[in-house]
């Protein structure tokens, strides 16, 4: 479900009026909804409640303290893929213990880090960072709990750039040399302990076909791996599509029951593919939703500051850039743009929604046809709560937005907007 909608001609987060906050707080302004990030965590967590299993979080979707928080004391786990994302997965409550630690090239920093703070398990990715784990556990006089990650050769078929699970992306080893991998570390590696497997296909698959395939492929090697090293768990990675159109009328309605003919994944059938393969594995299941879990959680609020008509287009100039949310320009993601004030007819234009910075790239929506708005009316981009502000950046010197969390009547700024101070700070002139 989503938690936006539409009540008495303004848009609304949970009870929460959007516009409220946007001249409260100014813009660009992330607002999440609580209510939608439980609705969201409870829902996978039930859909694989036969399996002893964990839901571990994709900390980089949206690294929010207080997002974490929210996960932490709904029970759930977190897969980070740094020690920075360890340091706030401690720091927002959750338990280091839930924590799967991903990434191709972490450092002997993150590594005694992580040791110390005694994860649940290191994901690796080749076997020379085996090794290196091996060593640096060695030398903390340690042993490190460790999965390895397959790469299962299976399509996706998402875009290129969120493509991972094929032999030419950099991601995990080989399907066919890893069972030689794992024999080598267990004879060879003292300071590990092998704990699981792991996979991780692409993000925001909306067909549940290339999710079979690969847990298909992988059971046995799981089965295999089990045999020979008594492996505890076996993770099937993240990758759970969402819907970018919302309706925004109704009550809360989940995204698949509006869209269920051009977005047949849900949660349920996603369960329902792969539960079953994984019933009679006898480990312990663990997913890393991340998208799913925040995505149509998130919107990004921002002003209409200019319009001007050119001879090919009329283009809305926005107080939001590519610096605030990246994804319509780096993988052409399309996200739905909406007035925070109801339209009172169906008229529409056909713009493209821009932002301020430098660069042609620099825009949210093109040749897209969007409500009439005026010069300083507000516009929500929704379906931003994930990859939106954890890709954000201070490119042109902009400081990054506030972020709110709205639960129920109570919205909490959950980050201040950075000053310039914030943005210039630790660096000096020569
Ligand atoms: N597990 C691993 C090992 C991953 O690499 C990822 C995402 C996830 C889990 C979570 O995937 P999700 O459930 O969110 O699809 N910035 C891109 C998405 C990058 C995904 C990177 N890895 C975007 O905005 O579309």
């Amino acid at each position: 479900m989503h938690s936006f909608r539409y009540h008495q001609g303004e848009l609304f987060a949970e009870n929460v009026p959007l516009q409220s906050l946007a001249e409260q707080h100014g813009t660009p302004l992330y607002v999440y909804s609580k209510a939608t990030i439980t609705d969201h965590f409870t829902r996978l967590d039930a859909a694989f409640g036969k399996l002893d299993h964990l839901v571990c979080y994709a900390v980089k979707a949206n690294s929010n303290l207080a997002v974490l928080n929210t996960i932490a004391k709904l029970g759930g786990g977190f897969d980070i893929v740094s020690g920075g994302e360890l340091y706030r997965v401690i720091k927002a409550g959750g338990n280091p213990a839930k924590c799967t630690f991903a990434g191709v090239g972490k450092t002997r920093e993150e590594i005694v880090f992580a040791l110390k703070q005694g994860i649940y398990c290191f994901n690796a990715e080749s076997e020379a960072e085996l090794h290196y784990i091996n060593q640096v556990a060695g030398e903390l006089g340690k042993k490190a709990p460790v999965a390895v990650r397959v790469n299962p050769n299976v399509d996706a078929k998402t875009h290129a750039k969120i493509t991972t699970g094929k032999s030419e992306n950099k991601f995990g080893i080989d399907f066919d040399h890893i069972l030689a991998v794992y024999d080598r570390v267990a004879d060879e590696c003292p300071h590990l302990v092998i704990k699981g497997l792991q996979m991780h296909i692409g993000s925001q698959l909306t067909n549940v076909d290339p999710f079979l395939e690969a847990v298909q492929k992988v059971v046995p090697l799981v089965k295999q791996v089990k045999e020979r090293h008594n492996i505890e768990f076996f993770s099937i990675g993240g990758g759970i599509g969402i819907n970018y159109r919302q309706s925004l009328d109704s009550g809360p309605v989940t995204w698949w029951e509006q869209n269920a003919e051009t977005h047949p994944l849900t949660v349920q059938a996603y369960a329902e593919a792969v539960v079953p393969h994984l019933e009679a594995l006898g480990v312990r299941i663990l997913c890393e939703p991340g998208r799913f879990m925040v995505g149509n959680a998130g919107t990004l609020l921002t002003k209409v500051l200019y319009e001007k008509r050119g001879s090919a287009k009329t283009f809305k100039i926005v107080d939001a850039g590519m610096n605030d949310l990246i994804r319509p320009t780096l993988y052409e993601g399309w996200h739905q743009i909406v007035p925070l004030k109801q339209p009172t007819t169906t008229d529409v234009e056909k713009v493209d929604v821009v932002g301020p910075i430098c660069e042609s790239g620099d825009f949210l929506a093109q040749n897209r046809e969007i409500p009439l708005v005026k010069e300083g009316e507000y516009l929500a981009v929704l379906s931003a709560g994930a990859y939106g502000f954890t890709m954000a950046s201070n490119y042109n010197t902009r400081p990054m937005p506030a972020e709110i969390l709205v639960d129920g009547d109570k919205a909490t700024v959950v980050r201040e907007r950075q000053t310039l101070d914030d943005v210039l700070k630790g660096e000096h002139i020569a």
